[in-house]
């Protein structure tokens, strides 16, 4: 799949019971487990040296062909491995799960197998946190949690809240097993006859049910999420502070007048184009990695076409459609190296305010903004998000993170970012370019 768009729309709780769906399952994952030798967790990776506590994590994946950035995580006891998309847009952490399940797609590993015994009653804390937009959800105490996530692409999530042992390593060496709540995610509408990369989602978005808020109520690592991916394939992903370079990140205060408070967002953007303004301002942008490419609202979406179009007038390349994405450009020869590309598009830039007279900016090179299909040909990540639906809210997605490193604070309460050699991590953290 190329594209895909994981921002949490809306959650809906219904306090239904499933147990009819579970009883047939259950048995069977008990036997697995006793058959199963015990494994050493493959949580955490070994890559990080400094001392401290916080959680590093490898990443895979790419922008393109692949279309999600993604880490292997241990979940289980003893640990079964699962790749899990990295969301910030979203909270709840889910896996295809076999309960059984309706419209799953073809994922990397086996099901994740429902335990009847796991399932989080209705009455814990945690499943309120998880719907903390309705009241009265809990009929019974003892019902299950429930859930059901819409996402902005019109996917849709349902299932039941269960825990399980995530086996954690910490950077100072510790082991932990905590036992977080996560979706046993039994019902993905639009998913079916698909395949897909990744597992499920790893949800780190603000709300108090995602895997960081659940992380740090243990107080074992501060509230900060840190992810940087390399263009090349690949990256990493840490929770805690202990990798954040003290200098060199550009750092601006995070928004609150965001629609949906879990959202990550540095506030209003202004957009420049080669540094020249585009007319465009006011843009309410969200930091959201579970997205692949980034969606601007039509008007600001027509004002970079038009100004892109100006630039390229005279120009030898052709408006093409070969599929990849809505616009692409068929130059003389087919490219095959972004320093061909280069020649014709030049950055884009977003500027922040950050305080009453300072301005932070985000220069996105055409390196990330463009993707060269496997025609050849340089097609425009960028996308007309009023088409999707998505009316004010505009997204960064993976393809503009790439290849920095972006701090999202939730202790400080700000969002940075710096170039970073996303490939390596050195003895002091992060590698800024
Ligand atoms: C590592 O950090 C955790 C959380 O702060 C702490 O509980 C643990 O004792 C530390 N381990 C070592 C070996 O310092
Ligand atoms: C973006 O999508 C909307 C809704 O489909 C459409 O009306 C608008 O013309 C599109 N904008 C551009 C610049 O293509």
């Amino acid at each position: 799949m190329e594209m895909k768009f994981k921002m949490m729309k809306m959650m809906m709780m219904l306090a239904l019971t499933l147990l009819v769906l579970v009883s047939g399952s259950f048995v069977a994952a008990n036997q697995e487990l006793r058959r199963k030798k015990q494994i050493l967790p493959p949580a955490a990776s070994s890559s990080a040296t400094k001392v401290g506590s916080s959680v590093v994590f490898r990443v895979l994946g790419n922008v393109y062909p692949i279309g999600y950035y993604y880490v292997e995580l241990g979940i289980g006891y003893p640990p079964k491995r699962y790749y899990l998309d990295i969301d910030t847009g979203s909270d709840l952490t889910w896996l295809h799960c076999d309960a059984p399940c309706k419209n799953c797609p073809k994922a990397p590993h086996p099901l994740y197998r429902l335990n009847k015994n796991s399932l989080v009653p209705c009455a814990e804390s945690v499943c309120a946190e998880l719907h903390s937009l309705e009241k009265n959800i809990c009929k019974k105490p003892t019902d299950q949690c429930h859930y059901k996530i819409q996402y902005a692409d019109q996917g849709v999530s349902q299932g039941a809240l269960v825990k399980d042992v995530f086996p954690i390593r910490l950077t100072n060496g510790t082991l932990f097993g905590p036992r977080f709540a996560i979706g046993c995610g039994y019902d993905q509408q639009g998913s079916k006859g698909t395949t897909s990369p990744t597992d499920g989602l790893l949800g780190l978005s603000k709300g108090k049910a995602s895997f960081v808020s659940q992380l740090q109520s243990l107080g074992l690592v501060r509230n900060v999420i840190g992810h940087c991916f390399s263009s090349n394939s690949g990256g990493f992903l840490f929770i805690g502070e202990d990798l954040v370079p003290s200098s060199g990140i550009v750092w601006t205060p995070m928004s609150r007048n965001s629609i949906d408070e879990s959202y990550y967002s540095p506030g209003p953007a202004e957009l420049y184009l080669g540094n020249k303004y585009i007319g465009v301002k006011g843009l309410q942008v969200i930091f959201d990695s579970g997205s692949s490419y980034s969606y601007f609202n039509s008007q600001a979406y027509k004002a970079i076409i038009s100004s892109m179009m100006k630039d390229l007038s005279g120009k030898p390349l052709e408006i093409t459609k070969d599929g990849t994405l809505p616009i692409c450009w068929r130059g003389a020869k087919p490219f095959t190296s972004f320093s061909e590309v280069k020649k014709y598009f030049t950055p884009l830039t977003l500027r922040f305010k950050s305080g009453w007279r300072s301005q932070q900016q985000m220069e996105i090179p055409p390196e990330s903004y463009m993707i060269i299909s496997k025609y050849g040909n340089a097609c425009l990540g960028i996308l007309n998000g009023t088409e999707v639906g998505l009316q004010d809210d505009n997204i960064i997605g993976d393809n503009f993170f790439q290849d920095r490193v972006v701090i999202y604070d939730n202790e400080k309460q700000k969002i940075g970012w710096a170039l970073a050699d996303c490939n390596r991590i050195s003895k002091s953290g992060v590698v800024l370019l």
